[in-house]
């Protein structure tokens, strides 16, 4: 069970500091926080570089200036007062006493491993001999594990030195805006309740095109594949917020239960409901193995064996190398049943669509008449929401929300292990993926027959 924490942490230790997520995501987001007063506790930052405390303070002033064109003085100088270094290697018992001696007085750390998953175990154990896990927490980035198994594994190998309730586990697409105002949207409108289900849903589709490939990232990216590095967590999580029932509450431990209840009546899948590609030049790329069979394009299609969602299929289409960079949902309403006007298009005019990347935006599509004698139609998006001013970084949110104990935003270790449940049958691929070509919309001759009732729509950025 899942409460709010009692404790704010006293000090946040980023693991893996000098790696390249620290640099994109987790430096700006503390100033970012620096800026909005809200990041006052030290920060070590540890990593097996022999820097000083200066060279993280370089680093980060790099970080910074690599997002903000005129970084904010008084910000900087207040993250740079609070930054400190401790370097090692996370298989010795110095680099946690040195961490320990820094920590001297802080009650309640919140540890962030912001490395491989590979050495979760190693830091834990680290920590725990050195008696700083005790009082602490800790968050963890994903994938957590790497199947099934290997999930199970290492909830359970963390609980060993954390208590579940202090263990965090980051997906940053719950931070977002755009997917918290998926469930927002939801249940504060009460004229989609009665169209939300199988009686008028005919298909839901999400599309996570990036128009780059792993960006450096090979040796990371092929021990991983598209199916574990966003199918399984970042788009689940989003078609979990869209079709949960109504939690309780909003307490984070009803919100969790609404997505546990729901994970667990989506079918396992099977090889006939994923198609995977891998562009050209992927096995060129510093870091992948050559002959690498690793996708980098996966489509799934889900079937939710419940009351609301029975028979409605759910596509999931994600890759590297797309025609652009646009993370969106549809879900499209069935045709009317009778067509007394101009023949209505076959591509499912009436629809809801949620855009997550690169902006929010909500459209609702409709048809109305076009001027004139005739009955002739056309389509229209009645726009809802269009961007939002005031959005706050996933990882500023995720961040502020784990030193001030609020875990609403992060994964229970029952979900993450339905959701491994959900992919275990296809994770490990029996044929090479198809080939596609970059700026193309995946491996074609794969997808003829694997298509949502209506087509896919490709976004257009
Ligand atoms: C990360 C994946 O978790 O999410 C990346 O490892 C992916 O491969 C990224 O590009 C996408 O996140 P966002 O927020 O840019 O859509």
């Amino acid at each position: 069970m899942i409460e709010n924490s009692t404790f704010r942490c006293d000090a946040l230790v980023v693991f893996g500091v000098s790696g390249d997520l620290a640099r994109k995501m987790i430096l700006p987001a503390l100033y970012a926080l620096c800026q909005q007063d809200r990041l006052t506790v030290p920060v070590m930052g540890v990593a097996l570089e022999d820097w000083s405390d200066a060279q993280l303070i370089d680093r980060a002033r790099e970080a910074v200036s690599e997002h903000v064109t005129t970084p904010d003085g008084t910000a900087m100088e207040r993250l740079e007062g609070l930054l400190h270094y401790v370097s090692g290697d996370y298989a010795q018992a110095r680099t946690f006493e040195k961490l320990a001696e820094t920590l001297k007085g802080c009650k309640h750390p919140l540890f962030y491993l912001a490395i491989p998953p590979s050495m979760f175990a190693t830091v834990a154990q680290g920590l725990d001999a050195a008696g700083i896990a005790k009082g602490a927490r800790l968050m963890v980035e994903k994938p957590f594990g790497h199947d099934l198994k290997s999930a199970v594994a290492l909830g359970a190998l963390l609980r060993g030195y954390f208590p579940d309730e202090e263990i965090y586990r980051i997906d940053h697409y719950l931070g977002k805006e755009a997917v918290q105002n998926l469930l927002y949207f939801r249940f504060a409108n009460s004229f989609l309740e009665p169209l939300w289900n199988r009686t008028h849903v005919e298909s839901v589709q999400i599309t996570m095109a990036e128009d780059f490939g792993i960006k450096g990232r090979g040796r990371f990216y092929d021990g991983v594949g598209c199916l574990r590095d966003v199918v399984e967590n970042h788009m689940l999580n989003a078609i979990l917020l869209l079709a949960i029932e109504l939690p309780a509450s909003q307490a984070p431990e009803d919100l969790t239960d609404a997505k546990v209840q729901l994970l667990k009546t989506i079918r396992p899948l099977t090889r006939a409901n994923i198609v995977r590609g891998q562009f050209e030049g992927y096995q060129q790329e510093p870091g992948v193995k050559a002959g690498s069979d690793v996708e980098t394009f996966a489509a799934v299609r889900l079937h939710i064996d419940s009351w609301r969602w029975q028979g409605v299929p759910f596509y999931l289409r994600a890759g590297k190398e797309l025609p652009v960079h646009v993370t969106e949902i549809v879900v499209r309403f069935r045709q009317p049943p009778v067509a007394i006007f101009d023949k209505t298009p076959k591509d499912g005019h009436n629809y809801v669509r949620f855009r997550i990347t690169p902006r929010l935006e909500i459209g609702i599509g409709a048809r109305r008449k076009q001027p004139g004698d005739a009955m002739l139609g056309e389509p229209v998006e009645l726009t809802a929401i269009e961007e939002t001013s005031t959005d706050v970084a996933p990882y500023e949110r995720l961040i502020r929300d784990a030193l001030a104990g609020r875990p609403g935003l992060f994964t229970r270790q029952d979900a993450v292990e339905l959701a491994w449940r959900i992919f275990d049958p296809v994770l490990d691929p029996v044929e090479a993926p198809e080939r596609y070509t970059s700026g193309s919309w995946g491996p074609e001759a794969a997808l003829e027959t694997f298509v949502p009732p209506g087509d896919w729509i490709n976004p257009s950025a």
